[in-house]
């Protein structure tokens, strides 16, 4: 009975943070690193579909940087990285397409719908929702930076009730071209702000952003950020994640979280308690 009662008060407590939330477009980045185990994977698919059923639209965006490293492998394509971006020439940007667009985006989706959701899996060439031009083709090959994110896509499913689940690969205005790899950071950080998401939430594999004694700091600021970032105390896969915080909330999200995926359920604890988990940077 005492269990019993003990249920009925986190439901109870969850209720205010159901409220506000309702009808509100909440982006995910379900990092790679964070899909790690198949348990890890389903607790994710569950926390989706509690949010979707309790009334919040979820918009998920994967990345996969592992998954693709182990296909390249078992493909015996060679690949390295300069500045923390996986170089990518034509063979392996086949590789990333089939992985992502592939693989990940139906296992997720798949995921979903196995716990009651309608998800939809996509990527960014559908309907031309991202757009993007090289970085530096002789140095990265086909890594991309957006030059257009077209929500309409993401904006018609949300409103027949279907859960977006995007990888992160966009087209580009040449034909047959074989497109472009984007960071899944970046990407989720510019659709969050083309939806006007109400949060941003980055699952990856730390408690969030930890400063130079490996503790977590819960709470940054742009001017912060700018100092972790100069004196290297933010590094590799931390830093699109930051900047992508930055660019959600500079346009108009109203926080970006960044939460440990490795722990179960930690996107309820982030969504539905007061006490939050993660770093969090508001605008
Ligand atoms: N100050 C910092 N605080 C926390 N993590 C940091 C920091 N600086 C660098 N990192 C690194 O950033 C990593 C997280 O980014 P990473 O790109 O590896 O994961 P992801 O984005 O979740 O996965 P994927 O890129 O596959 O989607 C951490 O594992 C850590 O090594
Ligand atoms: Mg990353």
């Amino acid at each position: 009975m005492k269990q019993k009662i003990n249920q009925v008060r986190v439901l109870l407590d969850a209720l205010p943070y159901i409220k506000r939330y309702a009808n509100q477009i909440f982006v995910i980045k379900y990092g790679g690193s964070a899909q790690i185990t198949p348990e890890l994977k389903e607790k994710f698919a569950r926390d989706i579909v509690l949010m979707y059923l309790v009334g919040i639209k979820p918009v998920v965006i994967h990345g996969g940087g592992r998954a693709i490293g182990d296909m390249l492998e078992r493909l015996k394509i060679g690949s390295h990285f300069i500045d923390g971006l996986r170089v990518t020439d034509e063979k392996v940007m086949e590789v990333v397409e089939m992985v992502l667009s592939g693989s990940i985006n139906k296992e997720i989706t798949a995921l979903l719908n196995e716990y009651g959701a309608k998800a939809i899996g996509i990527s960014g060439k559908d309907a031309s929702m991202l757009e993007a031009k090289p970085i530096d083709m002789q140095k990265y090959g086909y890594v991309g930076e957006l030059t257009k994110v077209d929500p309409q896509v993401i904006n018609k499913l949300i409103a027949e009730k279907f859960i977006p689940v995007i990888a992160p690969v966009a087209s580009s205005n040449e034909n047959g071209h074989p497109g472009f790899n984007i960071n899944a950071d970046i990407a989720a950080g510019h659709i969050a702000a083309s939806l006007k998401a109400r949060k941003i939430i980055f699952m990856t594999d730390t408690p969030g952003v930890m400063n130079s004694e490996k503790e977590i700091i819960h709470t940054l600021n742009e001017e912060q950020i700018k100092t972790l970032k100069a004196n290297g105390v933010i590094d590799g896969g931390m830093i699109p994640k930051v900047d992508a915080c930055l660019d959600a909330v500079n346009g108009g999200v109203m926080k970006a979280h960044i939460i440990d995926g490795r722990i179960e359920h930690a996107l309820l604890l982030e969504i539905f308690t007061s006490e939050g988990v993660g770093t969090v940077i508001k605008s």
